[in-house]
């Protein structure tokens, strides 16, 4: 990792870490342990990494760091997030009891607790969104990133696939739109949202960012697979071999782990290609991305 990058990242998740702390409600009147598994899930250990891709797309574009939008869409991106890790876990779907190094959501409190956890956490990402002192066309920009992405046409769309594909062989085609919607969308979002929050409206730019933000997004999960496989379950903070042992389809499975290595390099020089117009401002976007593909956990 660059000097530069770490030095983003670790800025960055400390000022996202403390707006998400003051994000929570301050009390939940009988309400007590949903809050407290929402904090639980919300504040623990991630890397943060979507927050860190909204700032590191206001930055390429030189925005003003400082806009109340592009702190509340950190937030709200991380809110996101962490429902759908809450969910992803469930019984019903991937069934995990080890998340961030320690127990998951279900397991440190309740089922329906859980489910109600992650329900609360996705309204208030955009509940975030909506109190943040901003002008009304940009907030609703940045609500409408976030909305598609998480729904049935983004993240939603990719974790109905993945159930459905547990036990069978998909094709890469079925692969790619698994990946690209259930972990791809919201990254994609993240860069969409930090160039959008700072006030970007030219297409050429945007579209250039889409560009890079999609590849990262494919490359963030089939890292994710190679990592299910590589990574000792200490350091990765979920199990290690939790999708072979549930007979999950992954980029490893179809691609064995080289040809996923590869993958994701590939992945990594399309990210670059498409910041081609963009001057040192993208340095941040360039180390995520290599990142991205390199990291260990
Ligand atoms: C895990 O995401 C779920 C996927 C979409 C692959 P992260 O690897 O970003 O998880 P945290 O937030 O760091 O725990
Ligand atoms: C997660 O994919 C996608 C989400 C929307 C949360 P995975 O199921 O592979 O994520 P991990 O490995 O449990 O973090
Ligand atoms: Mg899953
Ligand atoms: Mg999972
Ligand atoms: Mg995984």
């Amino acid at each position: 990792m660059t000097p530069d990058l770490k030095q983003f990242i670790a800025s960055h998740s400390r000022r996202v870490n403390q707006l998400l702390e003051r994000s929570l409600p301050a009390r939940i009147p009988g309400g007590e342990r949903l809050l407290e598994a929402m904090a639980y899930s919300l504040l623990g250990a991630g890397k943060r990494v979507r927050p860190i891709l909204s700032y590191a797309g206001a930055h390429a574009v030189d925005g003003d760091m400082q806009t109340p939008l592009l702190d509340a869409a950190a937030c709200a991106l991380e809110c996101m997030h962490a429902y759908s890790l809450i969910h992803d876990d469930l019984p019903a779907m991937d069934d995990d009891d080890l998340r961030r190094g320690v127990p998951t959501c279900h397991i440190a409190f309740d089922e329906a607790t859980a489910i109600l956890a992650g329900d609360a956490l996705q309204c208030l990402a955009f509940e975030t969104l909506f109190n943040s002192e901003a002008v009304a066309v940009r907030v609703v920009a940045v609500a409408r990133e976030l909305a598609r992405a998480s729904g049935a046409t983004g993240m939603v769309a990719g974790q109905a696939i993945d159930l459905g594909a547990v036990d069978t062989v998909p094709t890469l085609e079925v692969m790619e739109r698994m990946h690209v919607h259930k972990t791809g969308a919201l990254i994609e979002a993240a860069v969409i949202m930090g160039a959008l929050s700072v006030g970007t409206e030219d297409a050429r730019t945007l579209r250039a960012l889409r560009s890079y933000a999609k590849a990262v997004g494919l490359s963030f999960q089939v890292r994710d697979d190679i990592l299910d496989v590589t990574a000792e379950t200490a350091t990765l903070g979920k199990r290690q071999g939790a999708d072979q042992q549930r007979n999950k389809p992954t980029y490893v499975s179809l691609l064995g782990l080289d040809g996923a290595v590869q993958k994701a390099r590939q992945l990594h020089e399309h990210a670059l290609d498409s910041l081609s117009d963009f001057g040192a401002s993208a340095d941040i976007l360039r180390d995520l991305s290599a990142y991205i593909i390199q990291r260990g956990a």
